[in-house]
């Protein structure tokens, strides 16, 4: 494992299993802190242009084995290449473990959780399953968990296997879009009146203690709704897309600087330990201005979803086009998505380090 000076991690692929036709498992030699829940931003160079993806954690936090599991997204850069032609012994870029797809955990608690998986979004469900199943002895889980297929449905041996070694605590409904298999309730894509029926036949409990949702943006939309409508406190939801609009292979660079560029703000970024001032131009966001003068600023998707941006407003204000990646209590302390954030005040101060 070696480390350079802009954050990034290089770690070296000790595995790469195929995990269900169009997705793989891929693991790593090193080992690096992280909680339940959260994801990695990797980097890899295509025809001499960087791509930053993120992928979540999933194993099991007391574990400490880092390993992620990718599918396939047709015509998608990274995940066609990771599918195809990552092997063992492969080098990977990657920036610390971060995200806020996590909680506390209380070794003595007897707490229950609903968990709600589409598609990959199982990745983080996953460690968060197999850890809070670990560490909180009592605890009882309950997991829906939506796929096109039982044969597209990743991590399922393994699922299986947690659920034997931790007999009637851990509950697994699953749900097929193409396949009848658990009757009509379990069938199709739910929409808000079946998520209501979900909840009333305890397949998605409401009275559970803390929720994790993970999946497209509009599930997870509906879920939260359907669950809180049904007495679910707002607080205990928790929510992780994995739906980026993400621009595929094209340059991340901030828009170059010319004699016609009008500059709206000044600011003052501590980044590692280092304080650098910087300008805004038109059109740029935080991050723009602030990569321009310190490429070792962190970013992943650019486009809200993954939090890896973020940072803390010290002085000064934005405004965020879009926030998938931030709760209103973060957001309340101050939290900005710096990839979306464009200055309100003529200066602007923001800690990265916060
Ligand atoms: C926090 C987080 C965690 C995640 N965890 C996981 C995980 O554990 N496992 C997992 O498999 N995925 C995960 N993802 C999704 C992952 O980061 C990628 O988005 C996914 O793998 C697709 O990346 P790609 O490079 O293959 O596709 P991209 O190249 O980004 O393409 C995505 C889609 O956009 C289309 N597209 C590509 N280029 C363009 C273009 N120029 N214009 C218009 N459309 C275009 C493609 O056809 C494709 O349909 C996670 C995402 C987030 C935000
Ligand atoms: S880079 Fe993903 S939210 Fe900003």
């Amino acid at each position: 494992m070696t480390s350079s000076s802009d954050g990034f991690t290089t770690l070296v692929v000790s595995a790469v299993e195929r995990d269900t036709d169009d997705s793989v498992i891929v693991s790593f030699d090193d080992d690096l802190p992280f909680a339940h829940g959260q994801h990695l931003t990797v980097r890899r160079e295509f025809d001499g242009i960087e791509v930053r993806r993120s992928y979540s954690i999933c194993s099991a936090a007391p574990d400490g084995r880092l390993r992620v599991a990718i599918k396939h997204v047709d015509g998608g850069v990274f995940s066609t290449w990771a599918t195809e032609q990552l092997r063992p012994g492969d080098l990977l870029d990657v920036l610390p473990p971060a995200g806020h797809f996590t909680h506390s955990l209380e070794t003595s608690s007897t707490r229950t959780y609903t968990l709600l998986a589409a598609g990959s979004g199982i990745t983080p469900i996953f460690s968060i399953a197999a850890t809070v199943l670990a560490v909180e002895p009592r605890a009882l889980v309950s997991l829906y968990y939506l796929n096109r297929t039982s044969q597209s449905t990743m991590l399922l041996d393994e699922l299986q296997d947690l659920r034997d070694r931790h007999l009637g605590r851990l509950s697994i409904a699953y749900a097929f879009t193409r396949e009848e298999s658990g009757g009509a309730l379990l069938s199709g894509r739910p929409d808000r009146t079946q998520l209501d029926r979900l909840i009333e036949a305890g397949f998605l409990p409401a009275d559970s203690d803390h929720a994790f949702l993970c999946g497209p943006l509009e599930l997870i939309a509906d879920a939260e709704r359907a669950l809180v409508a049904a007495g679910l406190p707002a607080a205990a939801v928790h929510r992780e897309i994995f739906t980026t609009n993400q621009p595929g292979r094209v340059s991340l660079a901030p828009q170059a600087v010319t004699e016609t560029s009008v500059t709206v703000a000044t600011g003052r970024a501590t980044l590692h330990g280092r304080v650098t001032q910087f300008d805004l131009y038109e059109g740029d966001s935080v991050l723009d201005a602030v990569q321009r003068v310190r490429p070792d600023a962190p970013f992943s998707c650019r486009s809200g979803v993954c939090s890896t941006c973020q940072a803390v407003m010290r002085d000064g204000g934005v405004e965020m086009a879009v926030n998938y990646g931030l709760s209103d209590d973060e957001v309340a302390r101050g939290y900005v998505l710096t990839c979306q954030s464009h200055p309100t005040t003529p200066t602007i101060d923001v800690d990265y380090d916060a």
